[in-house]
């Protein structure tokens, strides 16, 4: 069986069985041509409430799948591969939330979206790279801890620069392996690119950037911009799929090392597994997981807009 075949025989089953396939912008070019809806965390998050169908497989990761039922208890929701987990949400668990929020008093407690549902029963607000900076600015409190990225946290922090933060030190070990030394290489390269990164990256790096912001938010810039030549620093998909999109651009990873085994875990045949019932993992919560977690990832979508 060629792709082409695969894709065909997913696209009957996903009508046959009333699945909405959802794929985070990271998956490969292969999925996206068979998913519903493509985006970032925080577009993923609004959709699955708005698929009409009763089933959603999540190609992507762990978080996004558990976001997805949280929000969405009547559905049944599969994870495309089980073993997709995104390692900076194993950063920290409830318990250490919970500690930090007892050595902390006074601060909200923001949480990014990358973190397990067990650990978003502790905070306050969930935010995406799309939506911290609005969701930030439309909190009342001043004090905030966020957790875990301490390098989306930095970013957003210059743009609130009346709030006071304080951060925990964790992060993206795919985005953390961009450096200024590769900026300075990639710029060498490509003289004329502008660089757009996303805020995960380390802060000398998204210093450097022309323009910071989520995976939507990079194809976007790039898609909208006059400028023809772009050097991409995030999840290296990304460089793919913009190619494909804007053929008249040209399109550069900041470091070749961009790559997120976990994102590129999923592939074409787990879907079809995964919707065959041979493969893939329903997505079951504790009820007192499911009714903590739900608030703060509310919260979110209230003050994200
Ligand atoms: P966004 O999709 O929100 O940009 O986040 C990127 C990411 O690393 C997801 O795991
Ligand atoms: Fe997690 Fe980074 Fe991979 Fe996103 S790119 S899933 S934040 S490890």
């Amino acid at each position: 069986m060629d792709t082409k075949e695969l894709q065909e025989k997913i696209i009957k089953l996903k009508k046959e069985k009333d699945i909405c396939i959802l794929a985070h912008a990271y998956q490969s070019q292969d999925i996206w041509e068979v998913a519903d809806y493509i985006g970032d965390s925080y577009g993923l998050s609004i959709q699955a409430g708005k698929a009409p169908q009763n089933n959603v497989l999540m190609c992507g990761v762990r978080f996004m799948a558990e976001t997805m039922k949280t929000l969405n208890p009547e559905k049944h929701v599969f994870l495309a591969n089980p073993l997709a987990s995104c390692p900076m949400a194993l950063q920290m668990t409830r318990n250490m939330v919970e500690k930090l929020r007892e050595e902390n008093p006074g601060y909200a407690v923001v949480a990014y979206i990358n973190t397990t549902a067990d650990l978003k029963c502790a905070v306050d607000v969930v935010v995406t790279s799309s939506s911290a900076v609005k969701i930030l600015k439309n909190m009342p409190q001043k004090k905030i801890l966020f957790i875990p990225d301490c390098n989306l946290g930095r970013w957003v922090q210059k743009q609130c620069p009346d709030k006071e933060f304080k951060f925990f030190k964790g992060g993206c070990p795919t985005h953390l392996r961009n450096t200024a030394e590769d900026v300075a290489y990639a710029r060498s390269l490509h003289p004329g690119a502008l660089l757009l990164v996303h805020p995960e990256c380390r802060p000398e790096v998204t210093e450097l950037a022309d323009y910071a912001g989520s995976t939507t938010g990079i194809m976007n810039y790039a898609k909208n911009s006059p400028e023809k030549e772009f050097i991409i620093g995030t999840e290296n998909s990304i460089v793919q799929h913009l190619q494909f999109e804007c053929p008249d651009k040209k399109f550069y990873p900041l470091s070749v090392e961009t790559v997120c085994p976990n994102m590129r875990a999923t592939t074409l045949p787990d879907v079809y597994a995964a919707l065959t019932g041979e493969g893939g993992e329903e997505i079951h919560l504790p009820e007192e997981v499911m009714e903590g977690s739900v608030k703060p990832i509310q919260k979110m979508i209230e003050l994200g807009g």
